[in-house]
């Protein structure tokens, strides 16, 4: 048996991917009658709401606004702060206001296209230096505090302190959002949706139509990428198909066009840091207090998480013995910002690169050394929250790296060339990553699956988790082709639904496989274990003689050598009278938060990663190139690391486009302005790393009993592309005396790499 898991599967829809076959919620066919929704948008950042009119045009069968909404026309993932359209006030340039729904897709888009709108514009704020000082949040300030960071600032040796910002992210997943909603009997609606939390999807439309949650099955066969961006955001889509399908009694599909998409939806969020940290003469991190602003943009939405996310990733593979950070969730007239791989993590650990590269400078040190120094060592250091490093690999993912990259060697060779090359400077950058694997809240880690065995041997496998791209199904069909000992053919994974598995909690914080992994596990053993037990007397033999092999099932017993066919059995056991289907369940165990002191052990573990990457820039236009990449990433005994390999390469530059060339410019009126791929520049395969090494770490299962001892891997490599910032900072630098540090904001486009040059030209 070739195929479960620790091999290397390739995605179960691969083939159906690259030919077009896979079907998306637009593929779908449209039963006769289907109706096509478009939103009217607020073309004003703030105001008073006074009207919004759609004049009568052909095909159009229903407007509707929050008046229409029978239940409560709120759509907040957490809190109760987000209508579905807006009533009296508008907070954002892109609130949808109404919805159009008509005959056909044209005809709802012409006439969204033509509403009159009328809004008393208000002043906005729309930074978020603006915001704090009107301190406008969306929630109170949150603070991770150890020790007394203030005394320990004061007698440090040393001091520094900087500021610096980073960019927001479009998550830009192929597919854009989209829901179709179909209407049945008494009520019922069956929702398939582009989403990561189709349980989310449930319980909001239900409180739009003001209905009990069985009355709604959200399904969901695959998205078309996800990045987060439909963890929250997928809800009112569907929401507002949902609403249009029961207002009208017919199917209704709405499909956000690219540009309606972008300036409808939140974002990854932007933050501005502001810090001090205090060192000794070697460079150890004796304190820091950092201050972290997120712009939250209009409403809650996943901010508080993406916060403490940050929070409790700003020490990052540091131990920092004194430590404060403050996390401030700006309220802005923007988009609500939302998940974005990684969560608010690489919003974190970006603070200490900054600093420690500072200290480095100070005091004339090697900043890869200085990290070295500052690592959290050995087994059993603490977090500022308390939770314990353990499973330490940071010195081995360091080593590995420094080793593969040939580090020693190629700085020589650049800081030679910089002296030489007046025009092109090169860079390098090391980053060190440990990641907390689990959702901060801890009722969210849990999951369920079911699973069936047919008489003929064949198994469909149902869980919780969605499929976006990152190989879910396959790794955890994997899983059970593995209990089962068959071939991964015989097993067939099927649309998520909130009809077969309830009460799940969304596919994100990289957990799909942990959970989802254990919960078909279960599925799969219970009824292996009925098979057994069935076996067992149906052969005369003892439990302990039945083994499940190659597709096959031998009685071991001494003295008879029967081999059946995993069908055989299968069958016999249908004949036998016993249960073939079973459901499984799991969650997460040791985990436990206390969200208002920010002290517990919020992860289950960590997952650790380290990336060498080089870089050019020329220093006339501030253009810039990564030009080579290594990567070691921990995945612990990787389910398939096939899967594994893509999803770090895809990360990294997913994580490297975050950092260099996604812009997002709104003008002075809060509107957003990059609303498509020509002036919004996701990273092209020319792009990645001219030379891009990357590979999982050997010989690492993970020290806590997860799934067959692997590891989460969708978001932990997104971050190790902080190591291309890191030497974009490095050539900036070179332009200088080499001793002063360099301020630069990301994303590093060309405009702040040539700007951080001038800077440093005085
Ligand atoms: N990979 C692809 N191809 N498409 C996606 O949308 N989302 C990422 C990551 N990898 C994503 C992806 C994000 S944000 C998360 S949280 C994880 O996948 C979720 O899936 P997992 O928990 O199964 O890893
Ligand atoms: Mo991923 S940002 O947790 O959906």
């Amino acid at each position: 048996m070739k195929s479960g898991v620790h091999t290397a599967q390739r995605h179960d829809s691969a083939l159906k991917h690259v030919t077009g076959q896979a079907l998306y919620i637009d593929d779908m066919p449209e039963p006769a009658g289907t109706l096509h929704a478009a939103l009217v948008l607020s073309p004003i950042a703030h105001g008073r709401l006074r009207k919004v009119a759609v004049p009568p045009s052909p095909g159009v069968v229903a407007v509707l606004d929050a008046r229409d909404i029978p239940g409560k026309n709120d759509v907040a993932p957490v809190g109760s702060d987000e209508p579905l359209f807006a009533t009296d006030r508008v907070f954002y340039a892109g609130q949808p206001l109404a919805m159009v729904v008509a005959a056909t897709l044209d005809a709802a888009r012409h006439a969204a296209d033509r509403a009159t709108i009328e809004i008393d514009a208000e002043p906005a704020i729309l930074d978020i230096e603006s915001a704090l000082a009107a301190k406008a949040y969306v929630q109170a300030p949150q603070t991770l505090l150890r020790g007394d960071p203030d005394s320990a600032l004061k007698s440090s040796p040393h001091c520094l302190s900087a500021e610096f910002t980073v960019g927001g992210q479009e998550h830009f997943y192929l597919e854009g959002q989209i829901a179709f909603a179909l209407p049945g009997e008494d009520g019922d609606i069956v929702v398939h949706t582009s989403t990561q939390h189709p349980t989310e999807v449930q319980h909001i439309c239900a409180r739009l139509l003001g209905c009990d949650f069985n009355r709604i099955t959200a399904v969901v066969r695959r998205l078309g990428g996800g990045f987060g961006g439909k963890e929250s955001n997928a809800s009112w889509v569907a929401g507002a198909a949902a609403l249009a399908a029961n207002h009208t009694g017919k199917p209704v599909k709405l499909r956000l066009p690219r540009e309606v998409d972008m300036v409808a939806t939140g974002k990854r969020h932007p933050f501005l840091y502001r810090y001090t940290v205090g060192f000794d003469g070697a460079g150890r991190v004796l304190a820091l207090d950092a201050m972290l602003a997120a712009d939250a943009g209009w409403s809650l939405d996943l901010t508080p998480g993406v916060v403490a996310r940050a929070l409790t990733h700003t020490d990052n593979a540091y131990w920092i013995p004194h430590f404060r950070a403050v996390g401030y969730a700006c309220r802005t007239h923007k988009q609500s910002n939302t998940a974005f791989r990684g969560f608010g993590g690489p919003q974190g650990v970006v603070v200490m690169e900054d600093a420690l590269d500072r200290i480095a400078h100070r005091l004339g040190r090697d900043p890869v050394e200085v990290r070295t120094l500052n690592f959290y060592d050995g087994e059993g250091d603490e977090t500022p929250f308390g939770q314990k490093v353990e499973g330490n690999l940071l010195p081995r993912v360091w080593a590995a790296v420094k080793h593969e990259a040939d580090w020693a060697r190629r700085r020589a060779e650049i800081d030679a060339f910089n002296k030489t090359s007046p025009v092109l400077k090169r860079g390098l950058g090391l980053f060190p990553v440990k990641f907390g694997i689990s959702f901060n809240i801890p009722h969210m880690n849990q999951a369920g699956a079911l699973v069936h065995v047919y008489s003929d041997g064949s198994i469909r496998l149902n869980h919780g988790g969605t499929e976006m791209g990152q190989g879910l199904f396959i790794k955890v069909a994997q899983v059970v082709a593995e209990v089962f000992k068959v071939d991964i053919g015989r097993i067939r994974p099927s649309a998520t639904s909130t009809a077969e598995v309830p009460n799940t909690s969304p596919t994100a914080a990289s957990t799909g496989s942990d959970l989802n992994g254990w919960a078909a596990f279960e599925a799969a053993n219970t009824i292996k274990k009925r098979m057994i037990a069935f076996a067992a007397e149906h052969f005369g033999a003892a439990e302990s003689e039945i083994e499940f092999a190659d597709n096959t099932v031998r009685i071991a017993k001494p003295g008879s050598n029967r081999v059946v066919s995993f069908n055989e059995l299968a069958k016999l056991c249908y004949l036998g009278r016993v249960s073939l289907s079973s459901t499984g369940y799991y969650k997460t165990p040791k985990i436990h938060w206390d969200g208002v002191k920010m002290k517990g052990r919020p992860f289950f573990y960590f997952s650790f990663g380290a990336a060498a990457a080089e870089v050019a820039i020329d220093t006339l236009t501030g253009e810039s190139r990564v030009l080579r990449a290594d990567l070691v990433q921990d995945c612990g005994t990787s389910l398939n690391p096939a899967v594994d390999l893509g999803q770090i390469e895809g990360a990294f530059v997913q994580g490297q486009g975050w950092l260099t060339s996604e812009e997002l410019w709104w003008d002075k009126e809060g509107r957003l302005r990059t609303v498509g791929p020509s002036t919004y520049k996701i990273p092209g395969s020319r792009d990645a790393p001219a030379i891009f090494n990357v590979r999982m770490l050997d010989n690492a299962p993970n020290t806590e009993a997860t799934i067959f001892r692997s590891k989460a891997v969708g978001e932990p490599p997104l971050l190790l592309a902080t190591a291309v910032w890191n030497a974009l900072k490095d050539a900036i630098a070179a332009t200088g005396d080499g001793k002063t540090a360099v301020r630069l904001d990301a994303p590093a486009t060309p405009e702040r790499i040539l700007a951080a040059i001038d800077k440093l030209k005085g």
